[in-house]
């Protein structure tokens, strides 16, 4: 193994140690600043054309009602993206996924990702990622794209551990969470003085 391979395989670790500890894994510059750099200038590029639309909303009426749960703009990544800074966020995770199987037996076979853009003031009540429709939803993961990001700017993500202690976790840019999505609550609050930019990927089996 090389350097750079011992790197990432100490980053899974972390992770998934997280996980089995505290029900949540949390590592910093999962996505190198370059990359992150590459990500970002991608999602604005798609909500400058109108490509971010609201997420999982139908009529006008669901529009109103989905926007006092759920106010993000949201973009599918495509498995077979070119964009060569997806490219690389794309095999990152898929080796992620590939040390999960080999070490916890996870049989995860997919996963899927879309940007997330938060204007100023949008937010995300507190929910679980696994819905009735979408039980094939086993773990989530957020990584973040933003530049400097401190406190007073909001857009905190709070995790609401089952008998645990609630964190919040700030979407500092290169920052990956890994969570199980049938089990931890989670809310994003809004942010007072930016836009708030991710991306979320769920592994599925
Ligand atoms: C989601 C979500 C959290 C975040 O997209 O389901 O909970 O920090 N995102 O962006
Ligand atoms: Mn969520």
């Amino acid at each position: 193994m090389d350097e750079e391979e011992i790197l990432e395989r100490n980053q899974f670790e972390e992770l998934i140690q997280g996980l089995i500890e505290h029900k949540y894994g949390c590592s910093d510059e999962f996505i190198s600043p370059n990359t992150v750099k590459g990500l970002r200038k991608e999602i604005q590029r798609l909500s400058e054309s109108g490509k971010l639309k609201l997420a999982g909303v139908g009529n006008a009426f669901d529009i109103k009602q989905s926007k006092e749960i759920r106010g993000d703009k949201i973009n599918w990544i495509q498995e077979n993206s070119t964009n060569p800074f997806e490219v690389i966020y794309l095999k990152k995770v898929g080796k992620f996924i590939e040390h999960l199987n080999k070490t916890c037996f996870t049989s995860i076979k997919s996963f899927e990702s879309h940007y997330s853009n938060y204007e100023k003031r949008s937010f995300y009540t507190r929910h679980l990622d696994q819905f009735k429709s979408e039980k094939g939803r086993k773990f989530s993961i957020i990584v973040y794209l933003n530049t400097e990001w401190n406190e007073n700017d909001g857009g905190m993500l709070s995790l609401y551990p089952d008998k645990g202690v609630p964190q919040n976790i700030s979407p500092i840019g290169g920052r990956i969470v890994f969570f199980r999505s049938d089990e931890m609550e989670h809310e994003v609050h809004p942010s007072f003085t930016k836009e708030r930019k991710s991306i979320a990927a769920w592994f599925k089996n």
